[in-house]
């Protein structure tokens, strides 16, 4: 059963999920610009503040009437500060197929305790039914449910007249997957995914509507400083031209920064998806000729392109084991399933990843599974 154990390494074995491969050729040097022991309020700070909000909405093609902050929390700050700021004038419908989905219907039904909550869920592998979301409430959903590898097909299932709003978390698909902005109202993502940014801080994105909702009266709650994105009634707009709420690592913004360029430079939007594809169809390709490994995801059109999720069939080798071996060689680091997800592999394959060391990392998953495999037999 054993195949012979490759030669060729992959040049970065970083699969993680998060925090994410660096950029390709990226070294500490990145940040020899970074504005660091002065102040983010001095003019030269609050400038790479912007720059970060501006390069990432021209990348992202958000439309102009569209607001986008720098917030503390990453992107969990991010997806909470809207939670807490917006949900209550309306029910809301709560979509969930693995598990950070699972942690905003805990936010919304344990902490925030609202009165109307629909909890629309599907077990790992599905996606829950899209036609049953009643739009007449909020929603609040992943776009890409990063510990199952199920993301949503495209956004034909949210309507354009829709009387709620649709809150989405996007960070594991913001700058790998075209969203359809017209069809979000609040949009997040962190640092640390796509563009292999540093953690720490998470990017809100608010459609005109979202902010009527939020000047429309205060959330029927108290707010923490953290949280608050008005200021007597009206949209607090220096927050969304980078005087960020608190203080942010100008380490990590010079990170950001450096990230939004080699997005550039790589053909934007367009390039970073096509990145992502590429890795995640030479790794289905493979999976596709192997049969002890299966997409989680059921249908192909949900299958995501960043963090690729893979379970076991018809083997005794304990995926646990697989990624302890591929880490001892240095072939692949993290791609062990999430610790809530069914035992199985995941491997990201987002922007920042070369297509050429997942093709060389299929050839140690084998290896990896042929040592398992015999290993288990053994002891059976
Ligand atoms: C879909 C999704 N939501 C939320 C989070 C939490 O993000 P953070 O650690 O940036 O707060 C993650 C992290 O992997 C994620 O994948």
């Amino acid at each position: 059963m054993t195949t012979a154990k490759p030669t060729r390494l992959p040049a970065r074995p970083h699969f993680s999920s998060g925090p994410c491969a660096k950029r390709p050729g990226w070294s500490p040097e990145a940040l020899a610009g970074a504005w660091l022991g002065r102040s983010h309020r001095a003019k030269g700070g609050a400038a790479k503040l912007a720059e970060v909000i501006d390069r990432s909405r021209t990348v992202l093609g958000m439309p102009a009437d569209y607001r986008l902050a720098i917030v503390p929390g990453s992107d969990t700050g991010a997806v909470e500060m809207a939670l807490w700021s917006l949900l209550g004038p309306r029910g809301v419908d709560m979509l969930a197929w693995e598990s950070f989905g699972q942690e905003w219907v805990s936010d919304v039904t344990k902490q925030l305790k609202l009165d109307d909550v629909r909890v629309l869920d599907a077990e790992y592998g599905a996606l829950p039914d899209l036609s049953a979301v009643d739009w007449t409430r909020d929603v609040v959903f992943t776009w890409n449910g990063t510990t199952s590898g199920v993301r949503v097909p495209d956004g034909s299932w949210i309507p354009d007249d829709r009387e709620g709003l649709a809150i989405c978390d996007a960070t594991s698909a913001a700058f790998a997957m075209v969203l359809p902005w017209e069809k979000l109202d609040v949009v997040t993502w962190s640092w640390q995914k796509v563009l292999g940014g540093e953690g720490a801080h998470g990017m809100l994105a608010l459609s005109p509507r979202a902010v009527a909702r939020l000047e429309g009266g205060p959330a029927p709650r108290p707010l923490p400083k953290l949280f608050r994105l008005t200021k007597g009634g009206k949209l607090n707009e220096t927050v969304f031209e980078g005087a960020t709420i608190n203080t942010p690592s100008m380490l990590c913004v010079e990170d950001a920064l450096d990230g939004l360029r080699w997005a550039e430079s790589v053909g934007g939007l367009k390039g970073l998806v096509a990145r992502s594809r590429a890795n995640a169809d030479a790794l289905q390709a493979w999976v596709d000729q192997r049969p002890w490994i299966a997409n989680l995801a059921e249908a192909e059109a949900t299958r995501s392109t960043t963090s690729v999720c893979l379970k076991l069939v018809d083997t005794l080798a304990d995926p646990k084991r697989i990624a302890r071996l591929l880490e001892e060689a240095g072939a692949a680091f993290d791609i062990g399933g999430y610790r809530n997800a069914p035992p199985g592999l995941r491997i990201w394959c987002g922007a920042t990843v070369e297509t050429d060391d997942i093709q060389a990392l299929t050839a140690w998953l084998d290896w990896a599974h042929g040592v398992a495999a015999d290993e288990a037999e053994k002891a059976a």
